[in-house]
């Protein structure tokens, strides 16, 4: 077993760039081989600002799905999922919004700020205010505990940490829990429970955190415990009721900003992307007509790197040497502009080669990409279901 479980979404919104694959593919990518990894396509949450328009999500969620298997995501790895393939999310969601304060929801900073953007939709519907609860709905689902996003993503994940806190303290709590608490204790044997009690109060009445590490650690290694009295004890140590949903937290990695080709942030929005399907004349003309250093009228003026975006995009793709090249020629007007391009039209070339060979094999055999589909949906719903037994039993939600 892991000992950790990522889980990560993205909504569908049409064909990746360079800046996806940069930015989160290679992440993934990267998790599948460390972690037990779920990753899925967020069409509901596509709906919340393209109800009007939803037959393009059904386009995008294939499209995207074949990039992410083109660019190496690897389902004898990781779980791929479509989120409304999972109906329990939606389950869940509800019933976290029973005890979801209106308040926290409009606290969440995402909101006002998509909604002062996106002024050409209307969003203040119920839907758009509950998106960071559906977000929750999908991390605590699988009781993931690290979540890749970007540093825009944090306050969700920081949202979640706080509905799960609340499920355990309102709904955690059985009947009879400090009874069945102290039972657990005392089957840990005489030593072992001192030692939880100890550390539990140092924990609780001197915040000290590795009193609560060392306190877990221990548990992790016992084995006379049953599952329910381990989590009960894991619980206690908090103060809180059983942990039924688990805390997640953000798995911030080192945000590699992929330049888009005007030197912005690489974003559909901004018009400046690469996608990872465009054909190689494209790329080169994209790549050629870019604009450099403004103070490079001719030829025959030096310019300076730091103040061309051609320039990020070789410290993205470009050794020590090409970039010494550069340095030295550009500032000396030694190298003109389309020289100095053309390095990096072969590397991005070179990195999409590969991707586009095998996006082309998915394309022509969608079969195989519904059948990846189709398994990862499977596995995901056996997950979700197992947590939906728990919480359904917790809120006292079984009739059978
Ligand atoms: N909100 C995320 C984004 O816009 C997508 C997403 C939905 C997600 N559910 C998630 C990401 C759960 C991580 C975990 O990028
Ligand atoms: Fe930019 Fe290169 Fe031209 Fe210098 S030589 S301005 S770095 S494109």
């Amino acid at each position: 077993m892991y000992a950790d479980r990522v889980l990560s979404g993205m909504r569908p919104t049409g064909s990746l760039h360079l800046g996806h694959y940069h930015g989160v593919l290679k992440n993934w990518i990267r998790l599948q081989h460390e972690y037990e990894c779920l990753f899925f396509v967020a069409d509901w949450h596509a709906l919340t600002t393209h109800y009007d328009n939803p037959l393009s999500i059904h386009d995008s969620t294939w499209e995207m799905v074949i990039d992410w298997l083109a660019a190496g995501v690897d389902p004898a790895k990781a779980t791929l999922f479509i989120q409304s393939e999972v109906i329990e999310h939606a389950e869940l969601h509800l019933l976290l919004s029973m005890m979801t304060p209106l308040g926290w929801l409009e606290r969440v900073p995402t909101y006002k700020d998509q909604q002062e953007k996106l002024t050409e939709k209307d969003l203040s519907t119920y839907g758009f205010l509950g998106y960071p609860l559906l977000q929750s709905a999908d991390i605590l689902i699988y009781r993931a505990n690290q979540v890749p996003v970007g540093e825009d993503q944090v306050p969700h994940i920081e949202f979640a940490r706080e509905i799960a806190r609340r499920f355990n303290h309102l709904y955690g709590k059985e009947p009879g829990y400090e009874d069945k608490a102290q039972a657990a204790v005392k089957k840990l044997g005489g030593k072992k429970a001192k030692l939880y009690l100890e550390l539990k109060t140092r924990y609780q009445q001197e915040g000290d955190a590795s009193a609560l590490d060392s306190a877990k650690a221990m548990l992790g290694e016992t084995q006379n415990l049953s599952l329910g009295d381990k989590e009960r004890l894991y619980g206690y140590l908090e103060g809180g009721g059983k942990m039924i949903l688990t805390e997640p937290e953000s798995l911030l990695t080192a945000a590699s900003k992929m330049p888009g080709l005007d030197g912005q942030k690489m974003s559909k929005s901004y018009n400046n992307t690469i996608s990872l399907r465009e054909d190689a004349e494209s790329v080169s003309k994209k790549i050629r007509t870019m604009p450099t250093d403004p103070a490079r009228v001719r030829r025959t003026d030096p310019g300076e790197p730091g103040r061309c975006p051609v320039w990020q995009l070789h410290e993205v793709y470009s050794g020590d040497d090409v970039k010494s090249w550069v340095q030295q020629g550009c500032t000396t007007a030694g190298i003109g502009c389309i020289e100095c391009k053309q390095p990096v039209i072969d590397a991005v070339l070179k990195e999409l080669a590969p991707i586009q060979e095998r996006a082309k094999a998915y394309t022509e055999d969608p079969d195989t990409v519904k059948n990846v589909i189709a398994d990862g949906c499977e596995k995901a719903r056996d997950l979700a279901r197992e947590t939906m037994r728990d919480v359904r039993e917790a809120m006292g939600l079984y009739y059978g």
